[in-house]
């Protein structure tokens, strides 16, 4: 368990220097290198401490040169919760607990080619993801954006922040794993759930802009054209708002640990026929969002 920051401030002024390691940032608001931390050696309850910190802080951790297995990997993720398994097991096999995010010239697509936040169909989505990276295209390329959903918010108009507020929506896994990726449900079905269209981080206690154009389907209670009509607005939002972002550019054995709960991410693939390999851990959410 960590200790809860009671110093957070909805200031963009979030630290660079912790007890046990400084971080180089991307920008203002999100996105830093963790510097100097060999996620290869045991982790110091304190050192844990500190990334915890600095995950709430700036949104999304790089570990750049790692050298690290899958176990090591996976433990490094088991300090923030236990290890997530994904809807699509059922098809992919191999080790529950990783997610292959693999590209080559011969793939129907990429994994995350789209504005999403992780598995937001669960009923308790994870709350965060670590993927390690370990081949990159030698063409260049394959970078990933993230944007900051507490800024989405914060960036709207106070009477369209108020009116979401009172809403809910639908985040249903067979839009993009049956719709997009074309693969057979598990028996049962893909999860679906509702959540709130703005919740509150339960880490920091600021709120969220929680839809994406991955998993959220409509509106509970607006007839189609307006829910529609509404998720295109939020949308355009965040894709036509580069002050959001913050671009990942990875090189092999880079590491990057986002935190679920306040950012969405688009992988880009702008590097066919160029491979990327990298292996994905997803860590179990708490608690449901909740506003
Ligand atoms: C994902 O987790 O959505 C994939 C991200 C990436 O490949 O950069």
């Amino acid at each position: 368990m960590f200790n809860a920051r009671t110093d957070w401030s909805a200031s963009n002024e979030a630290r660079t220097e912790y007890r046990t390691f400084s971080v180089e940032t991307l920008t203002p608001h999100i996105g830093a290198v963790v510097r100097d931390v060999d996620l290869a050696q045991p982790l110091s309850d304190e050192r844990a401490q500190d990334i915890h910190d600095a995950w709430l802080d700036w949104k999304v951790l790089l570990f750049r040169d790692q050298r690290i297995d899958r176990e090591q990997h996976k433990a490094f993720a088991r300090r923030f919760g236990s290890l997530h398994v994904h809807p699509m097991q059922h098809i992919r096999g191999g080790d529950p607990e990783i997610l292959v995010v693999k590209t080559t010239r011969n793939s129907p697509y990429t994994a995350g080619d789209g504005w999403h936040t992780d598995v937001t169909c669960d009923e308790i989505p994870p709350l965060g993801s670590m993927l390690y990276l370990t081949e990159m295209p030698e063409s260049g390329g394959g970078d990933t954006l993230f944007a900051d959903m507490y800024l989405a918010f914060e960036m709207l108009s106070e009477p369209m922040q108020a009116f979401l507020e009172g809403l809910t929506a639908v985040h249903d896994g067979a839009g993009p794993y049956v719709g997009s990726y074309k693969s057979t449900p598990p028996e049962g079905g893909y999860p679906r759930s509702e959540h709130p269209v703005v919740v509150r981080h339960p880490g920091t206690g600021r709120k969220v802009l929680f839809v994406n154009r991955g998993f959220t389907s409509h509106i509970v209670g607006l007839n189609a054209p307006e829910s529609r009509a509404l998720l295109n607005m939020l949308y355009r939002h965040i894709d036509s708002t580069p002050r959001l972002w913050c671009r990942v550019e990875w090189a092999a054995n880079t590491l990057a640990f986002w935190d679920n709960r306040c950012t969405q991410h688009h992988a880009i693939w702008d590097y066919y026929p160029h491979s990327r390999y990298g292996e994905r851990v997803s860590i179990y959410g708490n608690e449901r969002p909740v506003a």
